[in-house]
């Protein structure tokens, strides 16, 4: 049906979206040089929704099983630890800017998704000699080419049960609904954010189960593993509590069972 590079199909998408200001402005605190809590406190309070993620996670049974209510973006950060919260910040300015051209249950669901996979992937990273913050943004942004989908061609397909569909089906009905699979949609999209290259690849391959890219397997792994750990009601503030009891203790039993190793 289509036979342009997606590169240039996103060239000529007029509503492309961009890279949310939220999301730069946390990633270019995290990655100064002197970079220190209040800097993140500052990046983080300005937002409504950045803010009241990070402060119903801590609030959650997980990190706050018997204390007082915490209020403040300090004391959370205290609790969850700075790498936890730098987490949040990110995948919830994506969420808050980014959302999908559905309905607001619908977009947790797609964030609450890309979040699972972010962790398992950063989890998984080090033991394949990843690099773990790479393979979380991979994770976050695995599926992104799904929303460029819904702007290009009929959002119902979005809307219905592509989630039972194998991974061949679903490619199948991606190439006739809109003439290019949310994998390739998605890489062309990371580059056009000027992405690091290695990302983008693995983003185009994350359904290739015979894929000689390890990231891009390592991907595939973490989205399979996350929808038996994940269901469509499971509450943001719950995810990272759930991996860390249903994956984290079994990390080198399922890299082994999906043959994913470093050499
Ligand atoms: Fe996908
Ligand atoms: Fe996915």
């Amino acid at each position: 049906m289509n036979s342009i590079a997606p590169i240039e199909m996103i060239k000529h998408i007029d509503a492309l979206p961009a890279l949310p200001e939220h999301y730069l402005a946390i990633k270019k605190v995290i990655a100064s040089p002197e970079y220190e809590m209040s800097a993140l406190v500052r990046a983080i309070r300005p937002n409504q929704t950045v803010s009241a993620t990070i402060l119903k996670c801590v609030n959650s049974t997980f990190f706050n099983p018997v204390g007082a209510p915490i209020a403040d973006i300090s004391k959370a950060i205290a609790r969850l630890g700075l790498r936890q919260t730098e987490r949040l910040a990110l995948t919830s300015a994506l969420m808050d800017d980014f959302g999908t051209p559905t309905s607001k249950i619908k977009t947790r669901t797609f964030w609450a998704h890309a979040y699972a996979v972010a962790l398992i992937c950063e989890q998984s990273a080090t033991a394949l000699h990843l690099n773990p913050e790479e393979m979380f943004s991979t994770g976050l942004f695995h599926d992104i080419g799904h929303l460029i989908q819904a702007i290009i061609c009929d959002a119902s397909f979005f809307e219905d049960g592509e989630s039972c569909m194998s991974d061949a089906e679903r490619h199948a009905a991606e190439i006739e609904h809109c003439g290019i699979s949310h994998a390739e949609l998605g890489a062309a999209l990371l580059q056009q954010w000027n992405l690091p290259e290695s990302l983008c690849q693995a983003v185009a391959a994350h359904h290739d189960v015979d894929s000689d890219i390890l990231p891009a397997r390592l991907c595939h792994m973490a989205d399979n593993e996350s929808l038996q750990i994940i269901g469509h009601e499971t509450a943001f503030s719950a995810i990272e509590s759930l991996i860390k009891e249903r994956f984290t203790p079994c990390i080198s039993e399922v890299l082994s069972r999906y043959g994913l190793s470093s050499s």
